[in-house]
């Protein structure tokens, strides 16, 4: 921006995205899209993870890495011994996503990074980029993996435990790519914590806003259910002898949308069975067994309990009257994280400067920086998203300017971090 003293580099920093986008990339075989899949602890996540270590090297930032694969590049401050300003957000992928998602605020820190290197701009506090381990939760049905252990909310041992859908545990991948480091997960609090991240949701390109100031990110449940019934012959199982444990799934999937149809919720409850996996899965067999999840979303914690309350209810109505059994289990539960009131107004004034408009918008999406919030004061800055905001999907998307927009209104709001 003219006479603004310090901007990063658009067609560097998308240039970036791009490189780090190829690595796991597929081909969509329906659509032709190109995608993303770098599913935490795969090798396409460690070869992510070592393009990205190699990078911070060469940014001559020193490298740490922890007992969960969490790494932070740390740039030195004049004065070594204050807390550092950290800037992160993660690499790993949902198996069908675009290149943008977590990528844009670790990328994005590397950037500004280069940036302040190109420029000889010394900080009086440390600045550490980092990327945290299985921030999705896609593979191992916790999200949040690396950030809730550095942040204390979860014990390692418990990540350790966790077990993919083919039963191999997060301390095997995490040892067979060589990311357990030798470091403590436990992070000593840093002044402040900054993420950039797309907004995921079509807001803020339907209303024109070029910066959306996050107040904090909304109150998450997700269970993980397990109905077993009978399964039995298609054509001979007269229907009243059936225990079908896929119209047990089929109604609580129902039931979510009269749930939020009937308004007992708040206007802004989400809910999703995202996965619904029948067994055996063919045409002439009543399934005898299902799994499948249940994704709540709520900006009000009392609503987000009440909706628990009465799914976990209906769970134990459809069971009976099913004639099936249902254990399901708690995998992921936050409840509403608000961001820091300061660092929100530091990125609203930070748009401002800039000639950008922004709003305040709530997030949908979890996301390292509502771990963080809890060790720090923490803020996230979103750009907006084309097609609809569309994302964990290839066609996810956001221009080169819109991600430079956000990156340079983080670069901001670091620089007024990082001499207090
Ligand atoms: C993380 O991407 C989430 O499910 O919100
Ligand atoms: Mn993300
Ligand atoms: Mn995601």
């Amino acid at each position: 921006m003219d006479g603004h003293p310090l901007s990063i580099d658009e067609a560097r920093l998308y240039a970036s995205l791009a490189a780090l986008g190829r690595i796991g990339s597929y081909t969509d075989e329906r659509t032709g899209l190109v995608g993303v899949n770098r599913l935490a602890l795969t090798d396409a996540d460690a070869e992510g993870r070592r393009h990205v270590v190699a990078r911070m090297g060469e940014l001559g930032l020193t490298v740490t890495i922890d007992r969960v694969g969490n790494v932070y590049g740390r740039r030195e401050g004049a004065d070594a011994g204050l807390a550092p300003v950290m800037m992160g957000s993660h690499i790993d992928s949902v198996p069908t996503a675009g290149m943008f998602d977590g990528c844009l605020g670790v990328l994005g820190a590397l950037e500004i990074i280069t940036t302040l290197n190109d420029a000889k701009r010394r900080t009086k506090r440390p600045i550490v980029a980092a990327f945290f381990t299985d921030e999705e939760g896609a593979r191992f049905g916790t999200d949040m993996l690396g950030s809730a252990v550095a942040t204390g909310r979860i014990e390692l041992e418990a990540v350790y435990a966790l077990r993919d859908r083919a039963g191999t545990s997060v301390k095997e991948e995490l040892e067979r790519i060589g990311f357990v480091g030798p470091h403590d997960v436990k992070l000593a609090p840093p002044h402040a914590y900054l993420e950039t991240h797309i907004e995921q949701g079509p807001i803020l390109r339907a209303r024109g806003v070029d910066i959306g100031v996050v107040t904090g990110v909304q109150a998450i449940s997700w269970h993980e259910l397990t109905i077993v019934g009978k399964s039995a012959h298609a054509g001979t199982t007269p229907m009243n002898l059936r225990a079908d444990a896929g119209v047990a799934a089929a109604r609580i999937n129902v039931k979510l949308r009269e749930m939020i149809a009937s308004g007992h919720y708040g206007t802004e409850m989400r809910a999703t069975m995202g996965a619904i996996v029948p067994y055996p899965g063919l045409v002439n067999i009543v399934p005898g067994r299902v799994v499948a999840t249940v994704d709540l979303r709520n900006p009000d914690d009392a609503l987000m309990r009440a909706s628990e309350r009465d799914v976990i209810a209906f769970y134990e109505q459809v069971a009976r009257e099913e004639k099936v059994t249902i254990s399901w289990r708690q995998t992921a539960r936050t409840e509403l994280v608000p961001f820091a009131e300061r660092v929100q107004a530091r990125v609203a004034s930070a748009a401002l400067a800039r000639g950008l408009s922004h709003a305040r918008i709530i997030s949908g999406a979890g996301h390292d920086a509502q771990e963080m919030a809890h060790l720090c004061d923490a803020g996230m800055v979103f750009v907006p998203g084309e097609y609809d905001g569309i994302s964990h999907n290839p066609r996810e998307y956001s221009t080169p300017k819109q991600c430079a927009d956000g990156v340079n209104v983080m670069l901001d709001v670091l620089l007024s971090l990082v001499d207090e």
